[in-house]
């Protein structure tokens, strides 16, 4: 798989096998992340790998609508728990760039995970409070996402169908929609 294929067939993966993630992928991952461009070179984020069974289990009853949507992740055998300290980035144009910074090293951490193999799924719906507690993340430092990490299980379950149907099946707007040349058009 060339880089090219590598980022287009990277999609969120909600079926996990038990195999466990190698450390030398894992690895990968991190050094994918330190090379993530940010604002000022300030690197705001940090990471929090989660490899416990009984922790990925509690993990879970903070992702999503009351513990239920996200409950998938509670077959990964990894997850990782992506954070950043605002005040080690920068503020442009009114816009906190911690935000961008830290999706950024997520996203290079997830297409490294994939080019072994590695699904991942971006988590937006989680509780920051009560991750906070368990995981004894300080007030200054903010949960921007998470993600659960395995090989994809060779059956795709029922909730995994049905997330992937009510997002558009995965389908994708097309170039004239979200590209335009020399001047705004779209
Ligand atoms: C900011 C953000 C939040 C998301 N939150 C969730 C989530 O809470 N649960 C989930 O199953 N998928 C979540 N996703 C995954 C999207 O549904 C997925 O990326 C989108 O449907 C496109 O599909 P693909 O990743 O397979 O290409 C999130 C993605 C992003 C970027």
């Amino acid at each position: 798989m060339n880089g090219i294929e590598m980022i287009n067939t990277r999609r969120s993966i909600r079926t996990f096998s038990p195999q466990p993630i190698p450390q030398s992928v894992l690895d990968d991952m991190i050094a994918a992340a330190q090379n993530a461009p940010s604002c000022q070179n300030k690197q705001c984020w940090r990471f929090i790998v989660i490899t416990n069974p009984g922790a990925i289990g509690r993990l879970a009853t903070h992702a999503g609508f009351i513990g239920t949507v996200n409950f998938f992740i509670k077959q990964a055998p990894m997850v990782v728990v992506a954070c950043a300290d605002p005040a080690r980035s920068c503020v442009l144009n009114g816009q906190d760039y911690y935000l961008a910074d830290t999706a950024m090293a997520f996203q290079q951490m997830m297409l490294a995970a994939w080019s072994h193999g590695v699904g991942s799924c971006w988590l937006g719906a989680f509780n920051e409070k009560s991750l906070r507690k368990e995981f004894g993340i300080p007030q200054n430092i903010r949960v921007v996402g998470m993600s659960p990490f395995g090989y994809p299980a060779r059956k795709s379950s029922l909730y995994a169908k049905a997330v992937k149907a009510v997002a558009k099946g995965g389908a994708r707007l097309s170039k004239e929609k979200i590209v335009c040349y020399e001047s705004w058009s779209l």
